[in-house]
């Protein structure tokens, strides 16, 4: 399977690309499944659409990996928080939590009420040409920790950044408590059939050189240690976002680091791809112009040239405007691109 293949450095007929968020409203076939929904939760706890949403960007577009279609937030919502999608907003929980006694209030076992995950994967796996990967995926301790406390998504991260410095012992009893919930979340999602997973750390640049380390890298490194024991053979792709100016201390056991489109790819190569796979990075807003995204993908293709442990994606996620056709040229570019005999 040439994404899993890429993961590991192996040599692969070409480069793999799947790309974040590529199950998502730019595609009016998701759309059309989504409106079957009640809402955004529903549609996460409804195996048979979240199997219809996963498959979309396979047939579309002709990636090398599925991702599961579901939310990071899932985590917090089966440990009973109040969530709502709001439009236009995003997500919102009505009872963020602050402190000790929030915390033991909260079920320490979400992974437990997450059977319509485990379901969608079996089915996704069970509808998926043996060629393409099914990547399973979770939030970050941190990326899950910033939502629950702040309550929505935010710039500035005031409140959790207030609890990093003041109230350290609640933050690591919420991200210890969380990182138990993950390990188990990911291994149940590999033995229903994700054959990669990936930990997505998207406010990891929300914090300073030493406390990113202390507060998220330190977590989402225990996560994939626990992986790599109990998995061995699953790769594991950690993202984190805004972290390109600490990438000289980035250390531990996994198997790719997802490269923000923030980061310069040739830093990134430099730094760390004698150790790791590298994923990304192409500034998602370089697809509303087909020349632009042709440019920045060849360019990003030439660094890696006859090399190999380069997944293709974008840097961050597809934005909704985007043009589907766009994204189904940049695949067919890739495959062809970097077609080996
Ligand atoms: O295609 C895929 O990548 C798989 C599905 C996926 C979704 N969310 C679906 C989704 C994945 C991997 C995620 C991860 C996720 N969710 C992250 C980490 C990655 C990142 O983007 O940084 C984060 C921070 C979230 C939290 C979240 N969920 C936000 C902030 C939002 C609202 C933003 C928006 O675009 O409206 C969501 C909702 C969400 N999750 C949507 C999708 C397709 C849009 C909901 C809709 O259809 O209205």
């Amino acid at each position: 399977v040439v994404f899993i293949d890429a993961c590991f450095k192996k040599e692969t007929k070409h480069t793999p690309i799947w790309m974040m968020r590529q199950a998502g409203r730019y595609l009016p076939e998701y759309r059309a499944t989504r409106a079957k929904a009640k809402d955004f939760i529903d549609f996460c706890r409804n195996s048979e659409l979240a199997t219809e949403a996963t498959l979309q960007p396979i047939d579309i577009l002709d990636v090398d990996a599925a991702i599961l279609f579901s939310d990071i937030l899932v985590i917090p919502l089966e440990m009973g928080m109040k969530l709502e999608f709001i439009e236009k907003k995003g997500p919102v929980f009505h009872d963020p939590v602050s402190c000790m006694e929030d915390l033991a209030r909260l079920c320490k076992t979400p992974e437990e009420n997450l059977g319509y995950v485990y379901e969608a994967i079996g089915k996704i796996r069970k509808n998926l040409a043996p060629d393409k990967a099914l990547i399973g995926f979770a939030g970050s301790p941190w990326t899950l920790a910033t939502y629950m406390v702040e309550g929505q998504g935010s710039k500035t991260f005031e409140k959790i950044k207030k609890e990093v410095y003041k109230n350290p012992v609640f933050m690591k009893a919420l991200l210890a408590t969380l990182t138990e919930s993950v390990k188990k979340y990911l291994i149940n999602q590999i033995d229903a059939g994700a054959n990669a997973v990936q930990v997505f750390d998207s406010w990891g640049g929300a914090l300073e050189e030493e406390k990113f380390f202390e507060f998220s890298w330190k977590y989402m490194l225990e996560i994939s240690e626990y992986i790599k024991k109990e998995r061995p053979n699953i790769p594991v792709i950690l993202f984190s976002k805004g972290i390109g100016t600490y990438m000289d201390k980035i250390y531990g056991q996994f198997d790719v680091f997802g490269v923000d489109w923030g980061t310069p790819m040739k830093l990134a190569k430099d730094k760390l791809f004698e150790k790791y796979a590298l994923q990304g990075n192409l500034e998602p807003s370089r697809l509303y112009d087909r020349g632009e995204m042709l440019k920045g993908a060849e360019e990003l293709l030439n660094l890696f040239k006859g090399e190999s442990g380069h997944i293709f994606n974008l840097g961050h996620g597809m934005i909704p405007d985007l043009p589907a056709e766009n994204a189904k040229e940049l695949v067919s570019f890739v495959h062809s691109y970097t077609k080996r005999s």
